[in-house]
């Protein structure tokens, strides 16, 4: 489904970063070991390497991660890509400073899985970054699935990773602009969290 979503000649959720992650990337040391889950066409994963740090990419999807590196190519930075399954994937114990997962919805069980690898693979005092729609988004079809149990809960989320610190975790309401895919106001959950050291 996401390699038909991405065989286009743009980008579907645009070129820029999402803009939680532009503010958020603030907390990052230089030159961190950066994981993006789920990153499809790379725009997160550029900037990130943009800005100095070594990214790896993670996604099912061929066809997403093959347009990400024409992204780092034509931004002259390079970026690791992985193409997997995050039911497959091995994150590694204490291996990241950073985990970035933006607008990554899963089923249930693998959501609760990949939480706890998460937890596993950031290193002591290792960030985790996320926003992602709310289960209210369904209301307002400006993008994201169409199916509740894809949609995020942040109660939820922060029961599955509560061996991290809460540096900012909030449900709001904003405008989103991202490409064509993300198309005005929606109903997120964004989180910062750390790994206690
Ligand atoms: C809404 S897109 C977000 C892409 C990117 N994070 C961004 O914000 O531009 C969701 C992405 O999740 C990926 N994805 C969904 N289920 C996955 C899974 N089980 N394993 C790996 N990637 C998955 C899709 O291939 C797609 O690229």
């Amino acid at each position: 489904m996401w390699n038909e979503k991405f065989n286009r000649e743009d980008y579907l959720y645009g070129t820029e970063p999402n803009d939680f992650l532009r503010v958020a990337s603030f907390v990052l040391n230089d030159d961190s070991k950066i994981l993006c889950v789920a990153e499809g066409e790379g725009r997160n994963a550029c900037f990130l390497a943009m800005q100095g740090h070594q990214v790896t990419a993670v996604d099912a999807s061929e066809v997403g991660l093959a347009k990400a590196q024409q992204l780092a190519h034509a931004h002259k930075v390079e970026i690791e890509t992985v193409v997997a399954d995050l039911n497959d994937f091995d994150m590694g114990e204490q291996n990241w400073d950073a985990i970035v997962a933006i607008f990554c919805h899963l089923p249930p069980t693998l959501r609760q899985k990949v939480h706890h690898n998460i937890t596993k693979a950031l290193k002591p005092g290792g960030y985790y970054i996320t926003e992602s729609y709310t289960k209210q988004q369904i209301n307002y079809g400006t993008g994201g699935p169409k199916d509740l149990e894809l949609l995020l809960d942040l109660a939820e989320v922060q029961q599955q990773l509560n061996d991290l610190k809460w540096i900012h975790a909030c449900e709001i309401e904003r405008e989103i602009i991202e490409g064509s895919g993300h198309t005005g106001l929606g109903s997120v959950i964004q989180i910062i969290a750390q790994k206690p050291i």
